[in-house]
């Protein structure tokens, strides 16, 4: 239940305007057939009648955006939610539960992550980490380095539409300036599917010229959007438009929503080289379980840039964004909760599971830990453990500031819980402490 305070500052925010603190260009632009759902019913009529083949994903996304997840349209929801089994195809399948979690919905519907998981070639959307071996993570990685980048492709194009003004205020400078610098550096982020360094020239050219007025990286951002959304394949820039079903108007939720399916991405990154690395070293084979940490903590560098880019969530908006978002937490991610299971043995959370099978990165380190060449290794474990709790830290830094001490939506006590799980080291035994 949405409480009215709730709802008056999000109507107060909605009504400033479009970009930064406002609401997003999708709600105000929208017309009334998008907003009250006609289009949206009218092209489902069509589907149904089996005139149509493809899913009206575009006119249904179309309504959710321009009212908000939270306020369609309660016919089209029902309709949306009885969609029988024999018309939905396995991306439709994993699609549909996001439009109607009203009530029920956690974490995984809200950011769109099996969708996302499905996109990349993950069995079923689920736990791509323990579904792939070989080639097959190798496949994986790449998708999911693909996904990233039309993510922030997509949000860079956001931004930018909006930012394009002559004397915006300082936060939409700060905001696409933060967009604008991670797409240039996508390639650190996302190596395996790097941009030709010609699509971003322009932007990292902007970005040094910090007195220039705002239209010049707008406009160079939006070609260098346009440009990555062209280059990624057709199923990934149709992905990555259906996911974004936010529960607010507000601007600043979609770069909520999309940082979410970047770091999920990243998450997802790093438990494929925890198993690989353990199943490297399972083999003997040390040089190659160095390797992939090194690789994989090389792409963890840019999340300082990440967190910049969190770091110009307005408060107003994030109060409202959360009071929209009670009981879905990043708490539930099953893929950062399956990294630090793939790590260390774990007391169980309570908060969600996240099983592992066989022996555990730290205790394949263990067994091999004495051997000739184990220092590069147990260097590597360390710089993991080290970019991971550092990520933990810029995470309680950010939530103290944008939330204060209030519990968090996952039901924790907020702040000082982060604080709590940012000092437990990764892999206990490299910090001489044992078990977790
Ligand atoms: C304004 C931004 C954010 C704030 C204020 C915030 C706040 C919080 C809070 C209060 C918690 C504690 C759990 C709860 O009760 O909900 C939490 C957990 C968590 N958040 Fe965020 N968060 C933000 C953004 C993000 C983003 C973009 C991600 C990316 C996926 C994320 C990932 C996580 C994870 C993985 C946890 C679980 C941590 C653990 O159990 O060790 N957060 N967050």
């Amino acid at each position: 239940m949405i409480g009215e305070e709730v709802r008056a500052a999000h109507e107060q925010l909605v009504r400033r305007g479009t970009g930064v603190g406002a609401s997003s260009a999708a709600a105000s632009d929208a017309t009334s057939r998008q907003r009250v759902g006609s289009d949206a019913h009218a092209a489902l009529d069509t589907w149904e009648s089996r005139s149509c083949s493809l899913f009206p994903y575009l006119e249904v996304v179309a309504h959710f955006q321009a009212v908000g997840r939270s306020q369609a349209d309660p016919a089209l929801v029902r309709r949306l939610s009885s969609v029988p089994a024999d018309r939905q195809d396995a991306f439709l399948a994993a699609w549909l539960p996001m439009t109607c979690d009203q009530e029920t919905g956690g974490y995984v519907t809200y950011a769109g992550l099996h969708p996302h998981l499905l996109a990349a070639g993950a069995d079923q959307g689920e736990d791509a980490d323990t579904t792939a071996h070989g080639s097959g993570r190798d496949r994986l990685r790449s998708r999911l380095d693909e996904l990233t980048v039309a993510v922030l492709g997509d949000l860079l194009r956001t931004e930018a539409a909006t930012a394009g003004l002559d004397s915006p205020a300082p936060a939409v400078r700060t905001r696409l300036r933060a967009t604008a610098r991670l797409l240039v550096l996508s390639g650190d982020l996302a190596p395996r599917h790097r941009l030709d360094p010609s699509v971003t020239t322009d932007v990292a050219a902007a970005l040094t010229r910090t007195q220039d007025p705002l239209d010049s990286l707008a406009e160079a951002s939006e070609r260098a959007a346009k440009t990555v959304l062209e280059l990624v394949s057709p199923s990934v820039a149709q992905t990555v438009f259906r996911s974004l079903l936010p529960v607010t108007r507000l601007h600043d939720e979609i770069m909520f929503i999309r940082s979410i399916q970047v770091f999920e991405a990243l998450y997802e990154q790093i438990g494929l080289a925890v198993a690989e690395s353990r199943d490297a070293l399972l083999e003997e084979h040390l040089d190659k379980a160095v390797d992939v940490l090194a690789a994989v903590t090389d792409r963890m560098t840019v999340l300082p840039a990440l967190f910049r880019l969190l770091g110009t969530m307005p408060v107003k908006a994030f109060a409202v964004i959360r009071g929209y978002t009670s009981g879905r937490s990043a708490v539930q991610s099953r893929s950062y909760r399956r990294i630090e299971a793939a790590c260390a043995p774990l007391p169980p959370s309570g908060v969600v599971d996240a099983p592992w099978t066989g022996p555990t990165l730290q205790e394949a380190w263990s067994d091999v830990r004495t051997r000739p060449g184990a220092d590069l290794l147990t260097e590597q474990l360390r710089r993991l453990d080290t970019l991971w709790r550092g990520m933990k830290r810029s995470h309680w830094g950010i939530t103290l500031r944008i939330i204060g001490e209030v519990p968090g939506t996952g039901g924790t006590a907020g702040a000082s819980y982060l604080k709590t799980t940012s000092e437990t080291p990764l892999f206990p035994a490299l910090t001489g402490k044992g078990e977790r």
